[in-house]
């Protein structure tokens, strides 16, 4: 089993003030045992001793990012080693926002100050060097709207989980997160009602039908995919117009767009075909873009969703709600 995981990314957010508030939430709240949810919850560098002595033992805490390599003369950078010597277990690497704003990438890297020292692979590095350190990572991949609505999503996704995967022979300590830029702060989540695989033919002669929702996907020239029982549907009309058009357009390989939970499918697969069976049952694939208190149980509900990474959410306290999913 893999213990349901909702880390809380706070981001570049917070006063003293409201970080004790946030704290003080997070600690009075009911929540689920450690053994159903594993709770994280990422405060910038400068509030992490602050969080740490005063958070609830059971929740964890992770920094938002950490240098590349072994410390030394690297202004204004923060590395594994003083994570782990401050008592910070987990590390968050590889976000989008740093990707795309500060040009982290799984490209290779060589410092132009002292080129003969430095080398790297950013993301892969960062990921190979902290767990290392004995840190745990949460590794971000995700696509832009751009390349998802180019069709290239999972060749993206899939090209920087490989960036880590050929990196990482342990991945014990590490958590997938798979959040697509497009739905990060921008209150556009995948659809509860999304699919968790392709749908095939058997699945809806079998009875499980697309929903009213993927119309939008199966017309801009997808797959169809299976989400919900019919029975959920009620009394919208026309689910055997679009299964027929479904069952027209099986293929993911047609390209265009896919649904978030399509990803967390495919990306289990490509665990498994590229690191081992065992990597891909075990490790968690996390899902993170607008997660709230309202759209959770619902996302939850997929197999291969097993927890959260939140961003806004996290600074309220429906955080509690989203922790209590895992139920
Ligand atoms: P939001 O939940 O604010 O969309 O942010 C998601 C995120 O980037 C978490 O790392």
């Amino acid at each position: 089993g893999r213990t349901f995981f909702v880390g809380g990314n706070w981001k570049c957010n917070g006063t003293r003030e409201e970080v004790k508030k946030i704290v003080s939430t997070l600690n009075a709240g009911e929540v689920p045992s450690q053994d159903v949810v594993e709770v994280v919850v990422s405060p910038p560098y400068v509030f992490l001793s602050l969080v740490k002595g005063l958070l609830r033992p059971e929740f964890h805490i992770a920094a938002q990012n950490c240098w590349v390599k072994k410390g030394g003369a690297f202004t204004g950078e923060v590395s594994a080693e003083m994570l782990v010597n401050l008592g910070i277990p987990w590390v968050i690497l590889g976000h989008s926002e740093r990707r795309l704003i500060l040009n982290e990438s799984n490209d290779a890297c060589i410092c132009p100050l002292i080129p003969y020292i430095f080398s790297f692979q950013f993301v892969g590095d960062k990921v190979v060097y902290a767990l290392s350190q004995g840190l745990k990572v949460i590794a971000c991949v995700g696509e832009t709207l751009e390349q998802r609505e180019s069709g290239s999503t999972m060749e993206v996704v899939a090209a920087q989980t490989k960036a880590i995967a050929e990196r990482v022979s342990n991945w014990a300590n590490v958590v997938l997160a798979y959040e697509p830029v497009w739905a990060i702060g921008t209150g556009k989540v995948a659809t509860p009602a999304q699919a968790q695989e392709p749908n095939t033919e058997r699945d809806c002669k079998e009875g499980i039908f697309v929903d009213l929702v993927e119309i939008n996907y199966i017309e801009g020239q997808v797959a169809c995919y299976v989400t919900q029982p019919i029975e959920k549907l009620g009394t919208l009309g026309s689910v055997q117009v679009y299964l027929d058009i479904g069952l027209s357009h099986l293929s993911l390989e047609k390209g265009g767009d896919m649904p978030s939970h399509v990803v967390h499918f495919e990306l289990r697969k490509w665990l498994q075909a590229n690191t081992s069976p065992e990597v891909a049952a075990t490790t968690r694939i996390i899902y993170g873009g607008s997660v709230s208190g309202a759209n959770c149980k619902e996302l939850a509900a997929q197999p291969d969703v097993d927890g959260f990474l939140v961003g806004g959410a996290s600074l309220k306290p429906e955080f509690i709600d989203i922790i209590k999913s895992a139920e």
